[in-house]
């Protein structure tokens, strides 16, 4: 007989929108070990869901009744604030310390500690929380009482950690002890069919945000999602969705709307775009002229991973010539 958080149904997980095997099998393992009080590490490239997947740990948690989730960014918070950020500090710990500061440590108390780019805590602090976790108890900075705590850890890196370990950056210790359950997240790459899924459901809900009654996508449309690589995973779809809801001139998104603005910083995708031939268009005679500039001008598109300014450069046309082009070919009496 396995007790179960009461009150606790799918419903805490259906926020996590999947129809992908490996996803499937992460969210029966999600459901498995969330009751269980043990830490688990969830890996996975940016914007593929790890924040989602710390909460719904927590969700079908015993904890959401005696504790709350709290999170901590060990990237975003200043070396100097994160020590007292996450323990608490006394009243005069430090200078300007007018009044007591209680740490995410104590307020996730009974509940769940969320600490989110675990990777760039610094040695230092690696060493004061791996103590915190050995002897369930903190210590405020400038406090002399130890103070117990009873914190489920959730930690989330995009890295993997065990080459941090490997280079001397990351503590084995504290490593061994995060790494009891490990979750990673697949890249939205590796599951093509979450695309379309994903798609629809951010449609419907920007839909509802901007009071538009979009009905779907154009075929083109999800062609031009489906076979782009996604650097920046789920997040980036949302994003691709939510301007294309607003900008939209029709009822139907088209590729045209799709706006793959690559941000210029973050590195290319490592799989090449096709090992085929694709950069070959195959010609026989019955093809109209118009068959072959589509051909052209998708297959270009593709190279140029959907940038439609590449494209228009490499063609010789501007952007607004690809952008009409690409409207035409979705408008289905042209077909
Ligand atoms: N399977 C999914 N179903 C629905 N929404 C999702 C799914 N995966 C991710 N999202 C949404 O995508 C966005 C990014 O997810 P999240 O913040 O969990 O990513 P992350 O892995 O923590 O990214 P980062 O490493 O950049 O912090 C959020 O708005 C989240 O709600
Ligand atoms: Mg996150």
């Amino acid at each position: 007989f396995i007790d179960r958080p009461d009150n606790r149904t799918d419903d805490d997980l259906n926020n996590v929108i999947t129809q992908d095997e490996q996803m499937l099998r992460i969210l029966d393992k999600v459901r498995t070990v969330a009751p269980s009080n043990a830490p688990v590490l969830v890996q996975g490239e940016t914007g593929t869901g790890k924040e989602l997947i710390a909460q719904a740990l927590h969700n079908l948690s015993f904890r959401t009744k005696s504790g709350q989730i709290v999170a901590l960014n060990c990237a975003a918070i200043p070396e100097t604030l994160l020590e007292s950020e996450m323990f608490g500090a006394e009243k005069g710990a430090y200078t300007g310390s007018d009044s007591q500061h209680v740490g995410r440590f104590e307020r996730a108390d009974k509940g769940t500690l969320f600490l989110d780019e675990i990777s760039d805590l610094s040695l230092p602090l690696q060493s004061k929380l791996l103590r915190a976790l050995q002897e369930r108890e903190i210590e405020r900075v400038g406090g002399s009482q130890p103070i117990k705590v009873d914190v489920r850890i959730v930690a989330c890196t995009n890295e993997n950690i065990q080459q941090i370990v490997d280079q001397g950056k990351f503590r084995a210790d504290l490593f061994y002890r995060l790494d009891v359950i490990r979750i990673v997240l697949p890249p939205l790459r590796h599951r093509p069919g979450d695309i379309p899924l994903l798609a629809d459901h951010f449609l419907e809900q920007y839909n509802k945000e901007y009071a538009k009654t979009v009905q779907g996508f154009s075929q083109e449309a999800i062609q031009v999602l489906t076979s782009y690589q996604w650097p920046g995973n789920v997040r980036q779809l949302e994003n691709a969705v939510q301007s294309a809801v607003i900008q939209t001139q029709s009822d139907l998104i088209v590729a045209g709307d799709i706006d793959l603005h690559r941000d210029e910083s973050s590195p290319p995708p490592i799989e090449p775009v096709s090992q085929d031939h694709s950069d070959r268009i195959p010609f026989q005679v019955g093809m109209t002229l118009r068959d072959l500039e589509k051909e052209a001008i998708m297959r270009t598109l593709e190279a140029h991973d959907f940038n439609q300014t590449k494209t228009a450069e490499t063609l010789e046309v501007t952007s607004r010539t690809i952008r009409n082009k690409l409207r035409e070919y979705d408008k289905p009496e042209s077909q």
